[in-house]
C-alpha cells in the first residue's frame, strides 16, 4: 500500500497525463485545421501515447489497492499562431511534466517509497526522449521559417510518425 500523500500526489499526475493527452488532441485539431496532416496524425499519435501514460498511472494505482477517483480535466488551449509556436507549447508542457515527475520522485524517495519510485523513473526516462523529439522538430522549423516548402517537407516527415504499437 502507497502512503496517502504519494497517493494523492500520483492522482494528480493521472489528471495531468490526461490533460496532456487532451492538450495534444487540441493541437492535432489546430493543425488540421491549418492543413497541417502530418502534424495533425504526430499529435494524434502523442495523444494517444498520453491516454497510455495516463493508464500506467491508473493500473499502478489499482494494482495497489487505491481507491482511484477521477477529477475535472482543464481546458487546453487551442489557438496557435503557426506550426512552430504549437511544437514550442508541447515543449514547454513537456519541460513541466518533466518537472512534476522529478517532484513526485523526490517524494517517493523521502516515502522510501521504492516500487513508486521504480514506476516514475520510467516516467522520468520518456521525457528525456520526449523533450528531444520535440526539440529537434523545433530546431528544423525553426531552419525553415516561413519557407512553404520547407514546412510542406516537414509536415510530410512528421506524417511518417510510427504508430505506439510498432514504436
Ligand atoms: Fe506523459 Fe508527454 O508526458
Amino acid at each position: 500500500m502507497i502512503s496517502k500523500p504519494m497517493q494523492a500526489a500520483l492522482s494528480q499526475q493521472l489528471n495531468h497525463e490526461f490533460g496532456s493527452s487532451y492538450l495534444y488532441l487540441a493541437m492535432s485539431a489546430y493543425c488540421s485545421y491549418a492543413d497541417f496532416n502530418g502534424a495533425a496524425y504526430w499529435f494524434k499519435l502523442q495523444h494517444e501515447e498520453e491516454q497510455f501514460h495516463a493508464t500506467k498511472v491508473y493500473d499502478y494505482l489499482i494494482e495497489q489497492g487505491v481507491q482511484v477517483a477521477l477529477t475535472q480535466i482543464a481546458e487546453p488551449d487551442a489557438d496557435f499562431s503557426s506550426l512552430l509556436a504549437v511544437f514550442e507549447a508541447s515543449l514547454a508542457h513537456e519541460q513541466e511534466m518533466t518537472a512534476r515527475l522529478n517532484d513526485l520522485s523526490d517524494l517517493a524517495l523521502k516515502e522510501k517509497d521504492h516500487a513508486t519510485y521504480n514506476l516514475l523513473q520510467w516516467f522520468v526516462n520518456e521525457q528525456v526522449e520526449e523533450e528531444a523529439s520535440i526539440g529537434a522538430i523545433i530546431a528544423k522549423l525553426g531552419m525553415v521559417k516561413d519557407d512553404g516548402y520547407g514546412l510542406l517537407m516537414i509536415d510530410n516527415e512528421l506524417g511518417q510518425r510510427a504508430d505506439l504499437a510498432s514504436a
